[in-house]
């Protein structure tokens, strides 16, 4: 009998077909928004493949009682019980770096827009007041210092394009060691938190969401920005005070900020990020693109095949 794959998000066409070519896949992408109908489909699955809207824990976990691999279409594994896999000997496969150039390129543009202040006045302009003299206020790239927290396959990518824009590159990452590659993409040595977020022209987030880094740009540290910096998250949304960061922008306190990603998804409608100035957030897809899904894809089915075997 087959091996079978439970596929419980959007997943590339060409990539199922090649998973359905030899094994019985189940590949329903709305699945996950049906938690009855997706713990129905999980005592059979020896893989079940999703994204980052799958809870992977608790009691969706234990109905998968055969489940040898899981297949992350993307990075961070926050929205997965890693412990609860390794103690059942369950393989945990992300697509590292799948997604990298996607999330990169998402934060050069938000890095331009912001310093440059265009993202903010579609609707003034609109409104017919040529609001010029405020545009006239934009900052080029070329000089100033882009900070990046995290210095992994996203981080390292970042720094060579921001490089390539004559931007000067700083980083902290605790878990680098002093003698590792990666800090040849980057200016100077390694920053502390503090150090990085008072030097920074643009600050950017590049570390997984893990009990440590949760809350790491808590009110205090975001204080030591400079007034007119910019922060971006493509990272996750606990990292952040949310209604701090609102605050700040209201208050002049901070330049710009563009979010990709929120404590809570989709947005309440409530948030303190509502209204809030210059700032500029995208639903969770920094990572996405035509192309880097069919990466992101195409890698999972192939590791996935290799653990099934
Ligand atoms: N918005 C999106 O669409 C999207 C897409 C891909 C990834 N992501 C997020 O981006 C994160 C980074 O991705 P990556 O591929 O670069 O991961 P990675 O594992 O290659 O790099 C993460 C880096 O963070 C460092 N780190 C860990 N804890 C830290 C801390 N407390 N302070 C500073 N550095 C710390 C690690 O040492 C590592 O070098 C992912 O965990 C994921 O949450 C978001």
């Amino acid at each position: 009998m087959n091996a079978r794959i439970v596929i419980s998000e959007f997943m590339d066409a060409p990539a199922v077909a090649q998973l359905a070519a030899r094994y019985d896949v189940d590949y329903r992408p709305k699945l996950v928004d049906d938690p009855r109908a997706l713990e129905a489909a999980l005592p059979a699955a020896d893989a079940w493949i999703v994204r980052n809207r799958t809870a992977v824990r608790g009691a969706l976990l234990e109905a998968a009682a055969r489940l040898r691999v899981i297949g992350r279409l993307g990075v961070g594994l926050d929205n997965i019980d890693v412990e609860a896999c390794r103690a059942r000997g369950i393989q945990v496969i992300p697509a590292s770096g799948a997604n990298a150039e996607s999330v990169a390129e998402y934060v050069i543009t938000a890095a331009l827009g912001g310093l440059r202040g265009i993202f903010f006045w579609t609707r003034a302009v609109e409104a017919g007041t040529l609001p010029r003299q405020m545009l006239s206020q934009g900052r080029e790239a070329r000089g100033k210092v882009l900070g990046l927290v995290g210095l992994g396959s996203i981080g390292q990518l970042t720094a060579r394009k921001a490089r390539a824009l004559g931007m000067r590159v700083i980083a902290h990452d605790p878990y680098l060691a002093a003698g590792d590659a990666a800090w040849n993409e980057v200016q100077g040595p390694p920053r502390t938190l503090e150090q990085l977020l008072t030097e920074s022209d643009v600050v950017s987030l590049h570390v997984p969401l893990t009990p440590e880094t949760r809350g790491l740009l808590n009110a205090q540290r975001l204080s030591l920005m400079k007034r007119d910096a910019m922060l971006i998250n493509t990272a996750r949304g606990g990292l952040v005070d949310e209604a701090e960061l609102a605050a700040m922008l209201r208050a002049g306190r901070l330049g710009s900020a563009a979010l990709d990603v929120f404590e809570v998804e989709p947005l309440p409608a409530r948030t303190a990020l509502a209204g809030a100035p210059r700032l500029l957030c995208t639903p969770h897809v920094a990572g996405i693109t035509i192309e880097s899904n069919e990466r992101v894809s195409a890698l999972i089915a192939q590791r996935v095949a290799e653990a099934l075997g």
